[in-house]
């Protein structure tokens, strides 16, 4: 039988390229880190369900996008974008602005739209470049979407200045900021539309968030995926648990169960591919990280569960843990050579999806840290098409060169150290 850490290997991949332990992973020194565990742990890349979640703790109360007048709970992030563009009147023969660092799943809403997508330059700190926007602006663009990564806010009162004095629409894309605050008030409200993937804060499988500070979402009628979709929803977010040897009581009480479908579901596989292919649509492509885009799923309100989880798990307690892992691994690694954090520090009012390195030798460092097991994303690896450093340098070189780590609230004390300290070896010279 296979060791526990590799028995345990992740299925279920998220976006930008995360790299899940695949191979061999091999101890620490102990000479290296005298407090590493011999089998290391299986760090879960994004928040996963178990007890502590459930916590609650004291800390900094930052808004969220759920701060924001109007709101509608959806399946994804793409699929909020979709309904903001969809909302804004966006067609065919307009223009949609897109930061040229982006994720792949940005771009399909806007060409379900049969808009032209555009795409603006950023710095070399992933800011939007306001002069390139200014010079993209032209009679077709209708949309700015300006995307606060990492966590880390755009300047909003400058975006706002300009696409008011241009009459262009504001999207922030809050897909990295659930939380956080500019100018005091909540990120999402600034802009006209503002969207989330709740996914990448909260242990749930699937969740967006379309918000709007300015106008009321009555349009945008959802209703149930249906019962199927539901019950996937509560068995894929307990199954990935179950997967970092969380929720164990709720393991064992469902054993038995959670066998049977899977014998069921492998009879239907083999017997009727065709319905087995077919009920892969039970929940969309973003739960599964891809960069697909359903429009099917544009009416779909979010899961039951989601949703009771996002109303019941502390808020509080994400900024908390999320702000002092940060800071944590900015303290590991701040200082070796050949790396930098994409940010020199992390500002009050920030609650980060990630932490964003800049790596001199990504490629080297990137394969050490498969090598060693240690999780890691890739955002916005691949550029959309057309999207090279003729077009915009510094988004060419931080696709290239940013490798980001979990800071998430669902890490454990021993997962964590265990990461830390992999990667500052992994990382020194
Ligand atoms: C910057 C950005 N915007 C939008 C999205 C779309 O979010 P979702 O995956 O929830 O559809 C993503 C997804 O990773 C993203 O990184």
């Amino acid at each position: 039988m296979l060791p526990f850490h590799l028995r345990n290997v992740e299925t279920r991949r998220i976006e930008h390229r995360p790299i899940i332990p695949t191979t061999a992973i091999m101890p620490l020194s102990p000479s290296a880190a005298p407090a590493t565990p011999t089998r290391p742990p299986h760090v879960p890349l994004v928040p996963v369900l178990s007890g502590a979640s459930f916590r609650r703790a004291a800390g900094q109360r930052l808004p969220s996008v759920l701060d924001v007048p109007h709101v509608r709970l959806v399946t994804s992030g793409r699929i909020a974008l979709a309904l903001a563009l969809r909302e804004l009147g966006v067609g065919e023969g307009d223009s949609v602005l897109l930061p040229a660092y982006h994720s792949l799943s940005m771009v399909p809403p806007v060409l379900w739209r049969q808009a032209t997508p555009r795409f603006y330059r950023v710095d070399a700190a992933a800011r939007a470049d306001l002069a390139d926007i200014a010079a993209l602006c032209d009679a077709s663009v209708k949309v700015l979407v300006a995307t606060h990564y990492f966590g880390f806010h755009q300047d909003l009162a400058a975006l706002r200045a300009l696409c008011d004095a241009r009459g262009i629409a504001l999207i922030e894309d809050c897909a990295h900021a659930f939380f956080g605050e500019y100018g005091g008030r909540p990120l999402g409200s600034h802009g006209d539309y503002a969207i989330a993937s709740s996914m990448k804060f909260f242990p749930m499988y699937e969740g967006g968030v379309l918000v709007s500070a300015r106008h009321a979402l009555e349009r945008v009628a959802l209703h149930s995926a249906g019962k199927g979709f539901e019950a996937k929803v509560v068995l894929n977010t307990l199954e990935h648990s179950f997967r970092y040897g969380r929720l164990p009581a709720v393991r064992a009480l469902l054993a038995l169960p959670l066998r049977a479908k899977d014998l069921l579901w492998r009879r239907i596989k083999a017997s009727r591919p065709a319905a087995a292919a077919a009920s892969g649509g039970l929940a969309p492509g973003s739960s599964d990280s891809d960069f697909s885009f359903d429009p099917r799923w544009l009416d779909k309100r979010s899961s039951l569960f989601a949703r009771w989880l996002l109303g019941r798990l502390s808020k509080e307690r994400i900024v908390a843990l999320r702000r002092r892992n940060y800071l944590r691994l900015q303290q590991a690694l701040a200082g070796l050579p050949g790396c930098r954090p994409l940010h020199a520090a992390l500002p009050d009012g920030v609650c980060p999806w990630l932490f964003p390195l800049v790596v001199d030798d990504a490629e080297g460092a990137f394969a050490r840290i498969r090598q060693r097991g240690l999780p890691v994303v890739r955002f916005a690896e691949t550029l959309w098409p057309g999207v090279d450093a003729d077009r915009c340098p510094d988004s060419a070189y931080l696709s290239r060169h940013v490798l980001a780590f979990p800071c998430h609230q669902e890490l454990s004390e021993q997962e964590f150290d265990w990461m830390r300290a992999g990667l500052a070896e992994v990382l020194a010279p």
